[in-house]
């Protein structure tokens, strides 16, 4: 790449690749609008010994933990953040589904440098959808967020629609990809469980978030349940759910409403394929007795695609766009950046040679995804969230779905479409980090 060998991958990135270009940040600053108040916060990368199970880490943190502190805002609100940077690798910060000022997005070699040892960067943008977001280091991200560079952003609405007695979030993160422990053991896989605590009768509010490269197959045993958002978008007149299985895709966020019963607890489990109960990261909510297994030997797979009801939407499968593009995924074996291994290609190439989605401002852009291949692709857009217009050929029915992590299996397809609102250069890539550090990423950009 880059044959002065600072052009490609300008603060050596060779984790998430890069466009070549100027080695100094393009985007431009664009002012805030008005502000209902100003949240400030600092959050200071350092290493960290960090518990999992019974193993110690020296993980990467914000702030001394991992994840890093929850933040939260209320919509409308500026939010500043300072990350100050004492780690001896070059990091950054990405507000993942924020739709914040290109300058603000912490793409390391597109919108900023990265931040090194000694250094400060200032985001700052305003908070104005509310919803579950998160935020990580996008500076050699495939490594930095499996060691602990994450945490959640919390945008509450200025007008909450329901109240909630409890409000608590998992977030999946399979720690055994983070390298060996402080006594250079490899991580056990990931089986934790934590305990929320909910009297009977109490609304709760649960935020799932996956960090990891998997997707996790989840369900709740022992109330229905409904899914009130998805990507922090909320999704209108919700129906209720009993134990459907949610495919957690990495980079997504599900939210959940439910009551607890009146007697005894209630579980938040993963599952295999066949429905059935894993060992892997759970929740139990409440007191009591949580139950263990499912009660429906079959159980439904959530169809966000027909949840919901339907209302009035700019961006439908019948909107006429005035940009349609295609993104065809797969891959091959090969070479990429020097080494022998899987290599993940959109319509046959990988980055840095897949052309950019070139959009002009106020234009409906139609992308339709189609995964040719045999993993699973969720796949991310920054800056933008995207209306979710078809699946395999079929219209959404329920609700609209706006996104901005699509999670597609093998074999399927889907229609997005958005509306080219926020110039800038914008990635576009598949959240599942191994994938996008070898080859699955390409851009979006506004001339
Ligand atoms: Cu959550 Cu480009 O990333
Ligand atoms: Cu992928």
């Amino acid at each position: 790449m880059g044959s002065d060998g600072n052009m490609t991958m300008p603060m050596g990135d060779n984790s998430m690749p890069m466009p070549s270009g100027p080695a100094t940040p393009i985007a431009s600053f664009k002012a805030p609008e008005t502000a209902a108040q100003t949240k400030n916060f600092t959050l200071t990368a350092r290493t960290a010994n960090v518990k999992i199970g019974n193993q110690t880490i020296e993980a990467l943190t914000y702030n001394g933990t991992a994840p890093g502190p929850t933040l939260r805002v209320q919509q409308g609100d500026l939010v500043v953040v300072k990350l100050v940077n004492t780690l001896s690798e070059g990091i950054t910060i990405h507000w993942h589904g924020v739709a914040v000022p290109n300058s603000a997005d912490g793409v390391a070699g597109v919108t900023q440098n990265a931040v090194k040892k000694g250094e400060t960067y200032t985001y700052r943008f305003i908070a104005k959808d509310a919803g579950t977001y998160w935020y990580h280091s996008h500076q050699q991200s495939n490594d930095q967020v499996k060691r602990g560079l994450f945490g959640m952003l919390i945008v509450d609405p200025k007008q909450p629609a329901e109240h909630d007695d409890v409000d608590a979030a998992l977030i999946y993160h399979d720690w055994s990809n983070a390298g060996k422990d402080t006594s250079g053991n490899t991580i056990e896989k990931t089986v934790s469980t934590s305990h929320i605590q909910a009297r009977p009768g109490a609304w709760v509010h649960l935020r799932l978030l996956d960090t990891d490269n998997d997707q996790h197959m989840a369900t709740l045993i022992g109330a229905p349940f409904t899914v009130t958002a998805m990507d922090g978008a909320d999704i209108n007149k919700p129906q209720p759910l009993s134990e459907s299985i949610l495919s957690v895709g990495s980079g997504q966020r599900y939210d959940l409403r439910f009551q607890m019963p009146a007697q005894g607890a209630v579980r938040l489990v993963e599952v295999d394929d066949k429905g059935k109960p894993t060992d892997g990261i759970s929740a139990i909510i409440g007191d009591g007795n949580a139950p263990t297994a499912l009660h429906n030997a079959n159980p439904p797979i959530f169809d966000f695609t027909h949840y919901g009801q339907s209302k009035p939407d700019p961006i439908t499968a019948d909107t006429h766009f005035d940009n349609v593009n295609t993104m065809k995924l797969d891959s091959h074996f090969g070479f990429f950046d020097g080494s022998f291994g899987s290599v993940y290609t959109i319509n046959g190439k990988s980055f840095p040679d897949i052309p950019p989605i070139t959009v002009k401002e106020g234009q409906l852009v139609k992308i339709s995804i189609i995964n040719e291949g045999t993993s699973v692709h969720p796949i991310h857009l920054h800056g933008h969230d995207f209306s979710v217009l078809s699946r395999n050929g079929k219209k959404v029915t329920g609700s609209p779905i706006y996104l901005d992590t699509i999670n597609i299996q093998s074999k399927e397809s889907y229609e997005i479409g958005f509306r080219a609102d926020n110039p800038g250069l914008w990635m576009d890539h598949c959240h599942d980090l191994d994938h996008a550090s070898h080859g699955m990423d390409m851009m979006v950009v506004y001339p």
